[in-house]
């Protein structure tokens, strides 16, 4: 058990092992997904927590592929939304008729992926799909399309395998629950 502030981050949710397997599967249907590409596909990572997921997904890949990076603020430093997304790094390249494919290492309430699917989309890229690690849906207010998707997961807060809480804990191996004590979730 690792105490973070006054959370504690408890079992194993997804091993590692898991993990492997299933981004091998992912990579698989994405390689199919795409037959007809004419330029390389632009894997768009939303950082911070999707860059793990995103370096071994593009090694799964046998699509020639470009990697960019966005960053958007939904969190603070807690567990729970604050119900805002705001853009803090933009892409740095034109998607002007690319294959375009997000790539999230969670969809919660589908707020960040929403308000990033619109300002992507105003770069009318050839495709824009979304992959995500997992997938929170009970949690969800905003209708979000996801087109590939790792592991459903129930309502629990998560760390490890890029996921943070409070920055920390993004370089554990396995997905772990956290919990959270009453007053502060
Ligand atoms: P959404 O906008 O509510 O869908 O949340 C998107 C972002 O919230 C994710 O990209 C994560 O950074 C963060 N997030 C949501 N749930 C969790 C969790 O269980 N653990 C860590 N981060 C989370
Ligand atoms: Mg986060």
């Amino acid at each position: 058990m690792t105490q973070v502030g006054d959370l504690t981050v408890g079992g194993v949710l997804i091993e590692c092992d898991a993990i492997q397997r299933r981004v091998e599967e992912l990579a698989a249907e994405i390689d199919a997904a795409y037959p007809s590409l004419e330029q390389p596909l632009v894997l768009i990572c939303v950082l911070k927590g999707s860059i793990l997921f995103t370096a071994d997904l593009a090694r799964a890949l046998t699509l020639p592929v470009e990697l960019e990076f966005v960053a958007c603020r939904s969190y603070g430093d807690a567990t729970t939304s604050s119900g805002s997304v705001e853009l803090v790094k933009d892409v740095s390249m034109t998607l002007q008729d690319r294959d375009v494919l997000m790539v999230e290492d969670i969809i919660d309430t589908g707020m960040t992926t929403a308000f990033l699917r619109k300002h992507l989309a105003t770069h009318h890229p050839r495709s824009l799909r979304l992959v995500s690690l997992l997938d929170k849906r009970s949690r969800r207010v905003r209708d979000v399309e996801i087109n590939f998707r790792g592991f459903d997961i129930p309502d629990r807060f998560v760390v490890g395998y890029g996921l943070d809480v409070a920055q920390r804990l993004r370089n554990l191996r396995d997905i772990h629950v956290v919990e959270v004590p009453e007053s502060a979730g």
